[in-house]
C-alpha cells in the first residue's frame, strides 16, 4: 500500500487530507505514475458537431484525424461519439501529449492553424471546437479500479502504482491530488467575462475549473456481472448524465458529455465515459457525494466488488484535473449555442 500521491511531489501538509494515516480502503485501486519530469500533460478535446447522422459526423472529422498524425502529434488518441441534447451527432479526438512544447510545435504548424481559421469552416454545415487543458502534475490525478490496462491520460505514464490507500471515501479525489496539500483550490474570483457574439468564439478560461473525465469498459464482463453493469448500473448512469447535460447549470457544471468510444469506421465499442467541466473541484464532490443517480452506482458498484470476490472484469478509471485559467484554451466555430462551455458563458 502507498500513497497516491508521488514520492517527488510530496510535500509538509498546510491542509488535512480527509482520510487518517491509518485508513485501510475497503478494495483495492491504482493510479497512474509518470516520471518526474512530467511535469505538465496536455488534454485535447477535438470535436466536431452536425444534424444529419453519424456518417456525416466521422467524414468531418476525418481532416482532424490526419492533423494528429502530423508529427509532433500526441502520444495516444481516442475517438468517441454521443448525440447532444440539441440532437446533434458529436464525434471528439481526445488526444494526449505528455508535455507543452510538442503540442506547442504540434498546433503551431500552418496545416493546423491555417485549417481552423479557413473561413470555409462556416460553410460546410459542420460546427468545430477545440477544448484544451494543459494541466500540472501537481494538479492532476488518476484512479483505476482494475492493474491491468491503462486509458486516457494514463496512457502516457512509465508505470502503475502499488495498491493506493487514497481512495473508496469521499475526498478521495481531493486527498490524491498533490496540491491539495497545500491549496484548497477554491473558485477564481476573475471569472470568465462574456464571449464576444459571433461564430468564431475563444471563450476565457474559468481559474481552478475542475475536469473529470470517468470511464467505463465493459468489454470483458460476462455472466452476471455483466448484467450487473447492463441492467443496474448503466441505466442509473446514464440518468446521472442527462442530468449534467441537461440541468448541471444549477450544480456548477459547465457541461457534460456521456460518450461511448468508437472505432476509425464509427463501429462502437464497449466502453464509455462521462466527460464533464465544474466550475470548482468542490462542485463535483457535492454532486458525485450527495446525487441519487451517483450514489446509487457507487452503491451498486460496491455490492458487485463484494459479489465478484474483488475480480472484476468491469474495468472503471477517472482523470480529474483542477486547471488554472491559463492552461485552458477554449475555441468554438461554427457550433450551436449549447455547445461545451457557450452554455454556461453565454453564447452568441
Ligand atoms: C459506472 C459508472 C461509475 C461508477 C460505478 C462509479 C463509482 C465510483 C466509486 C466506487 C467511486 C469511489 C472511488 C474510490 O475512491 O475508490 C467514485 C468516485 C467518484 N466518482 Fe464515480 N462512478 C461512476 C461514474 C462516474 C461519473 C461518470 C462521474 C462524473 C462526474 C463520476 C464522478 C465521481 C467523482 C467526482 C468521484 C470522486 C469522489 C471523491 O473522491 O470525493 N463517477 N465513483
Amino acid at each position: 500500500m502507498e500513497s497516491a500521491i508521488p514520492a517527488h511531489l510530496r510535500c509538509p501538509r498546510s491542509r488535512a487530507a480527509r482520510a487518517s494515516d491509518d485508513y485501510n480502503p475497503p478494495y483495492p485501486a491504482w493510479v497512474a505514475r509518470f516520471d518526474a519530469d512530467t511535469t505538465q500533460v496536455v488534454m485535447a478535446y477535438l470535436g466536431v458537431q452536425c444534424e444529419g447522422g453519424l456518417s456525416k459526423a466521422m467524414a468531418a472529422i476525418e481532416p482532424l484525424l490526419g492533423q494528429l498524425s502530423l508529427s509532433h502529434g500526441p502520444r495516444h488518441y481516442d475517438l468517441a461519439h454521443y448525440v447532444d441534447a440539441q440532437g446533434y451527432d458529436t464525434v471528439i479526438a481526445i488526444a494526449y501529449w505528455d508535455a507543452l512544447a510538442p503540442y506547442q510545435q504540434w498546433t503551431q504548424q500552418s496545416a493546423v492553424t491555417s485549417w481552423w481559421q479557413s473561413p470555409t469552416r462556416l460553410t460546410e454545415g459542420v460546427g468545430y471546437f477545440r477544448e484544451v487543458f494543459f494541466p500540472h502534475a501537481e494538479r492532476f490525478e488518476t484512479l483505476f479500479s482494475t492493474p491491468d490496462k491503462f486509458e486516457g491520460a494514463g496512457l502516457l505514464a512509465t508505470r502503475l502504482s502499488d495498491e493506493i490507500r487514497e481512495h473508496g471515501y469521499w475526498g478521495g479525489m481531493r486527498d490524491r491530488i498533490p496540491a491539495s496539500q497545500t491549496d484548497a483550490m477554491g473558485a477564481d474570483t476573475a471569472v470568465a467575462t462574456r464571449p464576444e457574439p459571433g461564430r468564431r468564439v475563444i471563450v476565457p478560461g474559468v481559474g481552478n475549473a475542475a475536469l473529470i473525465r470517468s470511464g467505463q469498459d465493459w468489454g470483458e464482463t460476462q455472466g452476471e456481472e455483466r448484467q450487473l453493469y447492463l441492467s443496474d448500473i448503466e441505466p442509473v448512469l446514464g440518468a446521472g448524465m442527462d442530468f449534467l447535460e441537461q440541468k448541471g447549470d444549477a450544480v456548477g457544471c459547465f457541461y457534460n458529455r456521456y460518450m461511448q468510444h468508437i472505432d476509425r469506421t464509427g463501429k462502437p465499442i464497449e466502453k464509455s465515459f462521462g466527460l464533464s467541466l465544474w466550475r470548482t473541484l468542490e462542485h463535483m464532490e457535492r454532486w458525485s457525494e450527495s446525487h441519487p443517480t451517483h450514489l446509487a452506482i457507487f452503491g451498486t458498484f460496491m455490492r458487485v466488488v463484494q459479489q465478484m470476490n474483488f475480480q472484476l472484469k468491469l474495468r472503471l478509471y477517472h482523470e480529474v484535473s483542477v486547471v488554472r485559467a491559463e492552461e485552458q484554451h477554449l475555441e468554438y466555430v461554427n457550433c450551436h449555442p449549447d455547445t461545451g462551455v457557450l452554455r454556461a458563458h453565454g453564447a452568441p
